[in-house]
Parts: C-alpha cells; sequence; structure tokens
C-alpha cells in the first residue's frame, strides 16, 4: 500500500493536471467537457464533482477497469512487482468458489460436447443444423457464438459427462442433467443449445431452444438459477458485443437469443438480449459500463420488451438515454433484417429511432383521446418522468424535453417547467431529509448566534448519526494530537468511553466497527490515521472513512482575506470539537438512562424502589442539564 502512488494510478488512465494541490482531469466515468474529476495525493482519493464517485486506487481501478478487489490488488502488485501471499479464505467462501470453479469446468465440456454433436453427429447434421441453415444462419455464426446440440435419446450427454468422473450433483445444479425414476437423463434432449457467457467468454449457462414447435413442450430451457448462471446480472451477447458497443457508443437491446445471433451475423454488433423479462438495475449497469445510449428495438408482439420498457425510470436514474425502434409488422429483429437485409435494417433503426420520454407520451395521449381527467393525469406522469433526469451535466436534455412535451400536449413551457421542477423539489427535500443525519458536525465559531440551550438539545436528538461521525473523525483526524501532558486525544477518548458504554452512545455499527478497528490497531502500536482505512478490505468501511473525511470544511479563501488571521480554523477549534462530540454523545447515552430508569420506575412495586427510581431520575436531569448548557456554548451546527 505505501508504494501506491495515486497520481501515478490514476495518471495512467486519465490525463491529469496539476491545481493547487490537487490534480484535475475529465471524468472517466461520465462525458464531460470540462474538468471536475480531481485527485487528492495527500488524502490518496480521487473526487467527481460532477457524477459523485469517489474512491481510492484500488476503488479506482475496480470502478474503471471492472476488477475484483482481489483482481485490482493482483494489478496493482504486478506494477509495483509485490509478491502476493494468497491466504485461506473462509470455508464458506470456498466451498461457494468451489462451486462456481465446478460449474464453469462442466459448463465448457458441456458447451464442447454439444458443438461436437452439431457438427459431427447424423443427428446433429440432419436435424439440427438443417433447422439452423433453414433459419439462415451461417457456419462462422454458428461457430462464433458456440451454439450446439444435444441429441435426442435419453442420456447421450449424461452419459459422457460421468464417464468423465463429472459429478452427478453438480451436473444437476448445472442444470444440463436431471434425475428422473431415479436415472439421471439429459434436460435437454433434442434440442439447439445456445451457450451464455459472461464478459471474459465464460459459459455461465445454456439456453436450449426446441426443433420442432410442440404446444407441451417449452419453447426455450434455460439454467436454473445457480452460483454462476443469475438472471438478473446477465445480458445475452455482451461477451461478442462490448467492443462494438464502445465503438458505436451504443447499445441495441432486443428479445432473444436468435435476434443477437441474426443482427450480428448481418454486422451489426453493438447488440445484446435481455432474455425477456424486465430489465435490471444490474444490467442497465452492465450496459452503463460501456455507453450512456441504449437503444431497445422490439416487435409488437414482444411481451418481453415491454416488460423491460416498465424498468425505464431507473434506466433514466442512471444517466442511460433511452430510445425505441419499433419493428413493424409481426416481424421480430431477426426475422426483419434477414427480410430487408442489413443495410436496410440499419437505415431502418437510425430512422425510426424514437426518444422513449416522447414515444411514451404519445401512446398515452393516443390513449387518453378526450378524456380530460387522463390528460392531466399524463401531464404529471411525464413531468415526473423528466425530473427523474437530475444530473447538473443533464440540463440541457431536461430543457430540451420540457420543450418538445410543452409542444405535443400543446401548453404552456413555462408551466410544464415549474411542474417538473416540483417533482425535482419534493425529492430532493425527501433525500435531505434522508441524508441530513449523515452529515458531520462542523463547528462554527463562537458568539457569532447562540441557540438557546434547549433548542439546541431539542434539536441535537435529529442528530445522532452527525454527532457518531463526528466522534469517529476526530479520531481519525486528531486522535495523535497531545490532550494534555500525558494523554493523546485517543487516550482522553477511550478514557471517556468505556467499553460497555459504548453500544449506548453509537447506534451505527459500522461506525462503531471502525472505532473498534481503530482502537486495535492504536493498542497494537501502529499509527492509524483515515488513510490506514483507505485500504480496508471492506469496501463498506473504506467509503464511509472516505465520506466521513471528505466533508469540506475548509474556509473560503474570501473569509480568509476579509477576517484576516481572526478566523478560527479546524485545527484551531479541535479541543472544542472533541469535547462537543463526546458531549453530545454523554448526552445521548443519559437520555436513554432517562428512559429505562422511568420504565422501571413505572413497574416499581414500593415506595421504598419507587424513591430510588426518582432520586436517580434527578441525578440524570441534573447531568442532562449540565451537559445541555456546556453544549449550548460550543453551537454545532
Ligand atoms: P422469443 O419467443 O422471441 O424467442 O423469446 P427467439 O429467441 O426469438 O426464438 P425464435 O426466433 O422463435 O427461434 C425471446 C426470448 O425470451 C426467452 C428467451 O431468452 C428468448 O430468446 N424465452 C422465450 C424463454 O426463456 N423461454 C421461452 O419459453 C420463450
Ligand atoms: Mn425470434
Amino acid at each position: 500500500m505505501s508504494r501506491i502512488d495515486i497520481i501515478d494510478i490514476v495518471g495512467s488512465f486519465v490525463k491529469l493536471k496539476k491545481r493547487g494541490a490537487n490534480y484535475l482531469g475529465l471524468c472517466p466515468f461520465h462525458n464531460e467537457k470540462s474538468p471536475s474529476f480531481t485527485v487528492s495525493p495527500t488524502k490518496e482519493i480521487y473526487k467527481c464533482f460532477g457524477c459523485g464517485k469517489s474512491g481510492n486506487s484500488i476503488g479506482f481501478l475496480m470502478e474503471l477497469e471492472k476488477y475484483s478487489y482481489v483482481e485490482a490488488l493482483k494489478w496493482l502488485a504486478n506494477k509495483y512487482n509485490v509478491e502476493i501471499e494468497e491466504t485461506e479464505v473462509s470455508p464458506e467462501v470456498k466451498l461457494t468458489q468451489q462451486a462456481a470453479d465446478s460449474l464453469y469446468i462442466i459448463n465448457n465440456f458441456a458447451q464442447k460436447f454439444f458443438a461436437d454433436a452439431l457438427f459431427n453427429s447424423d443427428e446433429g447434421q440432419d436435424v439440427a443444423m438443417s433447422y439452423l441453415k433453414e433459419r439462415g444462419f451461417r457456419e462462422d455464426i454458428i461457430k462464433k457464438f458456440q451454439i450446439g446440440y444435444n441429441p435426442s435419446s435419453r442420456d447421450t450427454f449424461t452419459t459422457a459427462a460421468l464417464t468423465s468422473k463429472y459429478n452427478l450433483e453438480f451436473l444437476q445444479k448445472s442444470g444440463l442433467v436431471t434425475v428422473r425414476d431415479e436415472r439421471p437423463m439429459d434436460n435437454y434432449r433434442g434440442r439447439i443449445i445456445f451457450p451464455i457467457h459472461n464478459q471474459s467468454g465464460k459459459v455461465l449457462g445454456f439456453g436450449a431452444r426446441v426443433i420442432k414447435t410442440n404446444d407441451r413442450a417449452p419453447k426455450y430451457i434455460n439454467t436454473p438459477e445457480n452460483e454462476i448462471y443469475v438472471k438478473s446480472k446477465i445480458l445475452y451477447g455482451s461477451y461478442f458485443a462490448r467492443m462494438a458497443i464502445d465503438k458505436a457508443d451504443e447499445c441495441l437491446l432486443v428479445e432473444g437469443y436468435t435476434d443477437v445471433v441474426s443482427l450480428h451475423q448481418a454486422g451489426v454488433e453493438n447488440v445484446v438480449a435481455s432474455g425477456g423479462t424486465s430489465l435490471t438495475p444490474d444490467q442497465l449497469r452492465l450496459v452503463k459500463k460501456y455507453t450512456s445510449n441504449l437503444t431497445i428495438i422490439y416487435d409488437g408482439d414482444g411481451a418481453g420488451v415491454k416488460a423491460a420498457l416498465r424498468g425505464m425510470d431507473l434506466a433514466l436514474e442512471e444517466g442511460l438515454n433511452v430510445k425505441l425502434v419499433l419493428i413493424p409488422d409481426k416481424e421480430d429483429p431477426d426475422s426483419y433484417v434477414n427480410k430487408i437485409g442489413a443495410e436496410a435494417f440499419k437505415e431502418f433503426v437510425a430512422q425510426n429511432k424514437k426518444d422513449f420520454i416522447l414515444f411514451q407520451l404519445e401512446v398515452s395521449l393516443k390513449d387518453a383521446g378526450s378524456d380530460s381527467a387522463k390528460k392531466s393525469q399524463i401531464v404529471n406522469q411525464v413531468a415526473e418522468t423528466i425530473s427523474k433526469i437530475t444530473k447538473t451535466e443533464e440540463f440541457t436534455r431536461r430543457q430540451d424535453y420540457i420543450k418538445q412535451v410543452s409542444e405535443i400536449l400543446k401548453i404552456e413551457e413555462i408551466g410544464m417547467n415549474n411542474l417538473v421542477n416540483k417533482f425535482i423539489r419534493d425529492k430532493v427535500t425527501k433525500d435531505e431529509q434522508r441524508s441530513f443525519r449523515n452529515e458531520p458536525a462542523k463547528v462554527i465559531p463562537e458568539g457569532e448566534e447562540e441557540m438557546p440551550a434547549e433548542d439546541v438539545a431539542a434539536d441535537l436528538f435529529n442528530r445522532d448519526e452527525m454527532n457518531e461521525r463526528a466522534m469517529i473523525r476526530s479520531l481519525l483526524e486528531f486522535g495523535y494530537r497531545k490532550w494534555n501532558d500525558e494523554q493523546s486525544v485517543a487516550d482522553f477518548l477511550f478514557m471517556q468511553i468505556t467499553e460497555n458504554e459504548l453500544d449506548k452512545m453509537m447506534e451505527n455499527k459500522e461506525l462503531l466497527n471502525v472505532y473498534e478497528i481503530y482502537r486495535t490497531w492504536y493498542n497494537e502500536g501502529l499509527n492509524p490515521t483515515a488513510k490506514s482505512f483507505l485500504y480496508h478490505e471492506d469496501k463498506n468501511i473504506n467509503t464511509l472513512v472516505i465520506n466521513i473525511m471528505d466533508t469540506n470544511t475548509e474556509i473560503s479563501p474570501k473569509w480568509k482575506e476579509h477576517f484576516e488571521g481572526k478566523i478560527p480554523t479546524r485545527d484551531d477549534l479541535f479541543r472544542e470539537e472533541v469535547i462537543s462530540t463526546l458531549n453530545y454523545l454523554k448526552l445521548r447515552k443519559i437520555k436513554k438512562l432517562i428512559e429505562e430508569n422511568q420504565r422501571e420506575l413505572e413497574h416499581a412495586v414500593s415506595g421504598e424502589q419507587q424513591m430510588l427510581y426518582l432520586q436517580t431520575h434527578q441525578h440524570l436531569k441534573q447531568m442532562e442539564i449540565e451537559l445541555t448548557r456546556q453544549i449550548g456554548t460550543v453551537i454545532i451546527r
């Protein structure tokens, strides 16, 4: 960790310029014209003020290169010539990993078996290949997508797999084998097999299509959910499409396996399939890795793509630009491209791309007819949809929508604008209420404006979390300062907060965790600081610490000019900050003790007992008043 230079790491992907203490560049995570992506070499973190992404070097590699934590470490180790010693993982993790590995191995074997059966057996050629050829699939494309065939007899595949010593339990888990009447047999008998690949080309599972349409059998049988096949995270074809998506800066979404394969064959390679269910956030994020432009191609009948449309608010919130193309005449993309040819198809898509929001508006307007109640409902709906476009860099896009929508609805633009703003305000208020408690405390210079103590106290109880965070921040930032001649700030805090009180003082378990880790490190004689946490393996912990440390508490330069030398800095105020945070947490603990005591009082059986509880109550109240008074002198905002 000590060798990592974040400027060096980020700098190998992003062109950085020095700006004061920090470095600035164009954010690699979203499209921008003026740089808002900042890297701080001292804090060892990056943060984009445009899209809000932030983290450390490891997080950067994970985000940008889509590495796992371990992959990012390996990349860094390689860069800095450090050898990694791998240690044992927990038994459960190991089991899952083993299961996943086994499934990959089985799938790999199966894929080869099915391809061989398609190309090199009589049945494969006569039944399956002739069907595929009849549908117009070329051999090179069949090979590219590793399409295969599972013979129709009871257990050709199962026997081959068991003979090769594959484990029956995993064969069942993979969905390839099923046990009927206590005898294992092939699950995909007589079906064309479409392997489904992950981003790096490994086979996650299969889609198995019947050849002769038969009312009783389902058209496709898909791999059941298991350690590696997680439907909500899969987009069929993403392995073959990723380069093309990147290049075209657009991802086409279709419904079926055959649509993807046919479009590829026609030279349209930036295409993936959803598999006929509504798009999930994970799938949208997968798209977002490569492009912000999603074009959904659907046929009038396609229930699946209609379902996909339902999740569209999510797509807008993810910052995806969604367009729609409707394939006419009961065709699907596969049959349509075969009918009109590759060039005409590309032309058709380019010409008929409809904006999602406008399209939705047109459809519902048609539905509403002359019903004015329905119409005003539509106005509200569309305003709410537009209000989901909230990212600052998308301001122009939002204004364009307001303009176009007002024209379609024949209403005044200004009215629409106000309505959209209202939805945004409502949402912001809601979000604020939620995030309010997550802001750390700021110490305001004394004497400016004093709230009456009761108000401070009352107000404070909304800020539990804020103060818990401030407490952790004090520890991370000032822990090594001298509190007095004998003690550091950390010593002082540890003495003030004894172990058994801690759970009463800190409610947020993650913050408590940071506190405990700090204390362990500190007691071991390590020198923990915020930086020590930046590389903590638990991403929750390192993001939490980044967020705690990354609040702007510096004083604006203008103020500095004005009050040269008079304004106390955070540094000058660290004692006040430590004391006020501590007092606050103590106050809360006392508050809880008072409540507890009150409950006891209600259940007291004798006058003597009551007396005792009342005395305790008085005593606690006294402490509460004293603390409240002390807190009132240092205003926490
Ligand atoms: P389609 O019925 O449109 O299939 O279903 P298709 O891929 O276009 O196949 P052809 O052209 O008729 O041969 C679209 C997608 O929905 C899922 C599959 O992912 C399919 O590709 N699906 C459909 C199933 O999972 N199971 C089914 O029974 C049907
Ligand atoms: Mn089809």
